[in-house]
């Protein structure tokens, strides 16, 4: 984290770059979003049978895949689901790529299979289970729309976590649940944060 600066009464968090960043928040103890993590986590578990797209909204560095990583690792979340998928998007992307790193978790065997049968293997090993994947930092509705017919529209209860920068690509991949915008971190919470990574 380069520089923690006030907001009025809010905080606002601006990170480093993105090497920096990383994935150093996976394990890390997350500050605060309780609720807010509570209400996504309705989101995914209660709700629509029919696929729905839960965006996460905000300020870069605000703290959208430190949210969806809390999430995605709950242990009621973990059960919930049949498969889970965790897929880094980003601005620069590459379809086959991205298809090959989300088969890799729900195969295994993504290695093996050609590069123009990965969408219909992706959809085989989908259908039927109620299956949450999380495309982290999505820039472009074109990249939805380059994995949205892989994912099988059953009533399952399945789920795609979205997080993003834009709120218009969020609103733009809206199904059922409306866009999560995520909030800054208090005063306090700010303060925690910058006492954890210093210390
Ligand atoms: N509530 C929090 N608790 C702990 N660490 C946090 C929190 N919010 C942000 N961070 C830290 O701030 C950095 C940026 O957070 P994160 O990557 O989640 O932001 P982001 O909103 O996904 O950013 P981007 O738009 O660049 O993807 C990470 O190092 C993360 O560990
Ligand atoms: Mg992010």
């Amino acid at each position: 984290m380069n520089v923690v600066e006030t907001c009025g009464k809010e905080t606002l968090l601006i990170p480093g770059t993105s090497v920096q960043r990383s994935f150093s928040s996976i394990d890390e103890e997350v500050v605060g979003f309780e609720k807010d993590a509570e209400s996504i986590m309705q989101k995914l578990t209660r709700g629509t049978k029919k696929l729905d797209v839960i965006s996460i909204f905000g300020m870069p560095g605000i703290g959208k895949t430190t949210l969806a990583r809390k999430v995605y690792n709950i242990p009621s979340i973990v059960n919930h689901f049949d498969i889970k998928v965790w897929c880094s998007v980003s601005q620069e992307y590459d379809r086959r790529t991205l298809l090959g790193e989300i088969l890799k978790q729900t195969t295994r065997k993504s290695e093996i299979i050609e590069a123009d049968d990965r969408p219909d293997m992706l959809r085989r090993s989908l259908i039927g289970k109620r299956y949450l994947i999380v495309l982290d930092d999505i820039w472009d509705v074109k990249a939805w729309e380059d994995l949205d017919l892989c994912f099988p529209k059953g009533e399952n209860g399945s789920r795609v976590m979205v997080t993003t920068r834009i709120e218009q690509v969020a609103k733009h991949l809206q199904h059922h649940s409306n866009p999560y915008p995520l909030r800054f971190l208090t005063r306090a919470e700010s303060w925690e944060l910058l006492l954890k990574k210093v210390f």
